[in-house]
């Protein structure tokens, strides 16, 4: 049987009582796989990593130690989160990397979006290879891998994201949610105690606020991009729109125009939204949003964010525009 084939027979888990049924199935294959050995995973604090952090801690405790990198380019409260849910909470073995500085540097001046991209990914790799080299005795590599990524070897993780770590640290890999879509690990996560804000999180891409920051990222216009986003999710909970909307975020781009404030003349960023709904992110379509919330919007992000004088709003549909900027 090909193991990464999901069988016919597999049912579709929707309920608690199937995400139980297989949360005490794969504890059970976790022990047999690893035994006494020691597993190392990349703590994203992503949907599909913090469930298989959750899965792994439940079936081997201490021998799991999860590193968090901090590249500086995480939603306000993220890491935070991280640290309080799997350290404090759970009890996990959590190495959290503050590399922010780092990838800041690393990223001063570039402007192409794919260079952007490649240098997000290769610091990456560079740091958690660090701490992987730190740690003795790892035998396995716990990964977020879902049946998608499989599905699609083309798909997005693959396509933009990171690649393989360097030759002298090979691991085999654990990869227990592997034959799940994301609506079952979602179901999955929230069986295993996992906080409704980490399960149901909208989908947030690997080089994260950094392709939201348009052009060469500035630390200034990166809080700008941060800030606005916090405003933004807050403003949607209330709306009850975050679990309706399928993403929703706030751009910065890299110019700017001029303003009016308390009488002085500005000359500032302005904070574009985007809203959008999809099946597959392959095509999209713009969420009509009540002109009441707009004008809420509009009115904190241009008195609470610093260096930005104007919101606007992206009306365009996936084609002719992208879902992200860049
Ligand atoms: P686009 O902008 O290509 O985005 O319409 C489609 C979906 O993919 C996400 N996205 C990424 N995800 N790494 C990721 O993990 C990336 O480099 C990346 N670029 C885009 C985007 O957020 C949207 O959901």
């Amino acid at each position: 049987m090909d193991p990464n084939h999901r069988p016919e027979t597999m049912e579709r888990i929707t309920t608690k009582a199937q995400a139980d049924a297989f949360i005490a199935e794969q504890i059970k294959a976790l022990k047999d796989q690893i035994g006494d050995n020691k597993v190392l995973l990349a703590l994203s604090g992503g949907v599909d990593s913090s469930v298989v952090a959750a899965l792994l801690i439940r079936a081997i405790g201490k021998n799991l130690t999860c590193v968090h990198v901090n590249h500086g380019l995480l939603r306000k409260g993220e890491p935070e989160q991280v640290i309080k849910v799997f350290r404090e909470q759970l009890g996990a073995n959590l190495i959290y990397v503050d590399a922010v500085d780092r990838f800041l540097n690393r990223l001063a001046g570039v402007s192409d979006p794919e260079q952007k991209r490649k240098i997000i990914g290769d610091e990456f790799i560079k740091v958690f290879a660090e701490e992987a080299r730190k740690l003795d005795g790892i035998k396995f590599l716990g990964q977020g891998t879902i049946y998608p990524d499989i599905l699609e070897s083309k798909g997005i993780k693959s396509h933009h994201n990171v690649g393989g770590l360097p030759e002298d640290l090979n691991f085999e890999l654990v990869e227990p949610v592997k034959l799940l879509f994301k609506d079952e690990v979602r179901v999955v996560g929230a069986a295993l105690g996992l906080p409704e804000s980490m399960v149901q999180r909208q989908p947030f891409p690997g080089p994260g606020l950094g392709v939201r920051c348009v052009g060469a990222i500035t630390r200034d216009r990166l809080e700008a991009v941060r800030e606005s986003d916090a405003i933004l999710r807050e403003e949607f909970a209330k709306a009850g729109l975050a679990g309706k909307v399928w993403q929703y975020f706030t751009i910065v781009p890299d110019f700017r125009s001029t303003g009016i404030t308390d009488g002085k003349r500005t000359y500032d960023w302005p904070v574009v939204i985007r809203a959008i709904n999809t099946k597959d992110a392959i095509a999209a379509t713009v969420e009509e949003l009540p002109w009441d919330l707009m004008k809420k919007l509009t009115q904190r992000i241009t008195t609470e964010v610093k260096g930005v004088n104007r919101v606007l709003m992206d009306l365009t549909p996936k084609p002719s525009a992208t879902i992200e900027w860049e």
